[in-house]
Formats: structure tokens, C-alpha cells, sequence
């Protein structure tokens, strides 16, 4: 990191927005914390997603958007930004690799979700680009406007085991070393964080539910949509029990507890158990 970072004092968090559910009931909650989640942070606070234009990113925004939540859309390019999404949300021009950029586009921003990734793996705009300088450069421009959370879509396969999975990374170009130094950059800003690891994501509307997994032995052969992926960034936003917490997400036609209720049971980083074993399928 380029300069010592200061403990976030962001106003999402000392407003008290920033409260689990067993916070809440600690402490003498105002009434507005007592009310529903969604109702209570509709219209308080600004996030923007970086990646808005990726397949992932630009379901999230649209949800965002369509819960009426303020949302600016980081893009490279935004003219694409805008035939994406019109009037719905704003529009910032900007590129992780260009800390200025960030510096200029995250200004009055509580959440950063980052949706950002190679489409190259080598290059000017490979992963040691995207994920590495971008995920840096994406942490320390959120220390320094004060954002108050950070949210990751990172990738299944951190912390598991597997040849397929070296001689995938090894294919890409150092894919699985580039997340997990995404991953380090968000963990170490300081900020709230939350990592979400998907499985291989599709382009299909859902076909089960979102599963979040810490310990299961997943298989290696799973798809999940990205809709049901966005589902799950969306529902991470202000939401006090999704921080300090990674987890993964996959897709299943068991239909278990709703997303909120599996984002509270997740284990936070310093508690949580790594998965044993990867099989194939
Ligand atoms: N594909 C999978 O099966 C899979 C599985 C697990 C995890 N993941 C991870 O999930 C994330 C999202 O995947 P996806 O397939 O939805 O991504 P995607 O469609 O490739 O979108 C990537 C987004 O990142 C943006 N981007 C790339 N370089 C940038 C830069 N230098 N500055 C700013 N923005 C930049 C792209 O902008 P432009 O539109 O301007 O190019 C695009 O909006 C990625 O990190 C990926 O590695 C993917």
C-alpha cells in the first residue's frame, strides 16, 4: 500500500447504518433501526459498482436501481454504460487501473461493490492488472473517500485444493494468485468488507436458489446464475451481518433459508473453517 491507512470513520458507520441484527438488539436502537432493512437504507445511501458493465455487474446495478437505491455505475466506457441502463442510474467514467480516476468517481460513495475482471488475463488489462493494481488501487481510494463497505466478487476455488484448479490458474495466467491478492487488497483496507465467491457463473435466468457455502466439499462442475449471483451482492449492501465474512455461492434446487437468513449464518474470516476437500464433480 502506498500510505498508511486510518481506521474507517465512515458516516455509514458511526450513523449506526452499519448494524447487525445483535448489535441492534445491544444496543438502545432509534427507531429507524428497527425498521425493515430495505425501507430503512432506500434512498440514505450511494453505491457504486465498479464492473457495472460486466454480465455480473450490470444485473446488480439494475436490481440496485430498481430498489430504489442511489447507484453510480463505474465504467471505462460510458457510452456502454449508457445504453445499459439510461437514466436509471449515474454514470462515472473511470478504470482501476487509474487510482485518479477512482479518487474522483468515489467521491460521496458509502459502498464500493466490485464486479470488476479480466477478459484478457494477459496484457495491459490482465489480471495482475484488474485484480492485483485494481483491487489496490480500489482499496485505497475508498480509505481516503471514507466508503464504508466493500464488497467483492471474487472466485470459487480460494482456499481449495485441487490439480484442476492449479492447472486452471496456471492456464490463466496466475488466475487463483491474482483473486487471492484482490481478496488481501479489500481485507486489508480497513474498510468493512465482505468476499463473495461464485462458482462458474451463466448467463441463464435462475434455475434453483442461491447456496452460500464456507466448509462443503463442493464440486468443481457447478454453475450458478449471475442473476442469482447479483441477488446476493445486492442483499450483502448494508447489511451488518455480512461483514468480515467470505463465502461462496452456488446454485441449488433445494430451496434452504432465504439469503439474509444465510448471510447471518456464515462464520466471519477469523472463525471460519476452509474447506477440506474439492471434488470434481
Ligand atoms: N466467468 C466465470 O465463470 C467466473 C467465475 C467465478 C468468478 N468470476 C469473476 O467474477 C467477476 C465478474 O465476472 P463477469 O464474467 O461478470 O465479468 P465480465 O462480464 O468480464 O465484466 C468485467 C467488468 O470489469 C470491467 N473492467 C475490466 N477491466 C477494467 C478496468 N481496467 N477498469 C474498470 N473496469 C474494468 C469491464 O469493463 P468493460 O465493459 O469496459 O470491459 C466489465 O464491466 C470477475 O472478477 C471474474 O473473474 C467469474
Amino acid at each position: 500500500m502506498g500510505h498508511r491507512r486510518k481506521r474507517n470513520t465512515s458516516p455509514v458507520l458511526s450513523a449506526g447504518w452499519w448494524t447487525s441484527d445483535e448489535e441492534c438488539q445491544e444496543i438502545s436502537c432509534p427507531k429507524k433501526w428497527r425498521e425493515p432493512r430495505r425501507a430503512n437504507i432506500a434512498r440514505e445511501v450511494n453505491i457504486l459498482v465498479a464492473g457495472a458493465t460486466g454480465h455480473t455487474g450490470r444485473h446488480v446495478t439494475r436490481m440496485l436501481a430498481a430498489r430504489d437505491h442511489s447507484v453510480v455505475a463505474l465504467a471505462r466506457n460510458p457510452d456502454a454504460a449508457l445504453r445499459l441502463f439510461g437514466e436509471s442510474v449515474s454514470i462515472r467514467k473511470g478504470d482501476v487501473r487509474d487510482r485518479a480516476s477512482l479518487e474522483a468517481a468515489f467521491a460521496g460513495i458509502d459502498v464500493v461493490i466490485n464486479t470488476t475482471g479480466t477478459r484478457t488475463f494477459w496484457g495491459d488489462n490482465g489480471g495482475h492488472a484488474v485484480d492485483i493494481v485494481g483491487s489496490e488501487n480500489i482499496a485505497n481510494a475508498a480509505v481516503h473517500n471514507r466508503v464504508g463497505h466493500l464488497i467483492l466478487l471474487s472466485a470459487f476455488g480460494l482456499d481449495r485444493s485441487s490439480i484442476f484448479l492449479t492447472l486452471f490458474s496456471r492456464a490463466l495466467n496466475g488466475y487463483f494468485e491474482c483473486k487471492a491478492k484482490a481478496e488481501q487488497a479489500h481485507i486489508q483496507s480497513t474498510i468493512p468488507y465482505t468476499i463473495v465467491r461464485p462458482v462458474e457463473l451463466l448467463n441463464r435466468p435462475p434455475r434453483g436458489h442461491a447456496l452460500l457455502n464456507q466448509e462443503a466439499p463442493l464440486s468443481l462442475v457447478r454453475f450458478v446464475s449471475r442473476e442469482l449471483v447479483a441477488q446476493v451482492l445486492a442483499e450483502c449492501v448494508g447489511n451488518g451481518n455480512a461483514a468480515g465474512k467470505t463465502f461462496e455461492v452456488c446454485e441449488s434446487k433445494k430451496k434452504g433459508d432465504d439469503v439474509h437468513a444465510q448471510i447471518a449464518a456464515m462464520k466471519p474470516d477469523q472463525t471460519r473453517t476452509k474447506p477440506s476437500s474439492t471434488p470434481l464433480f
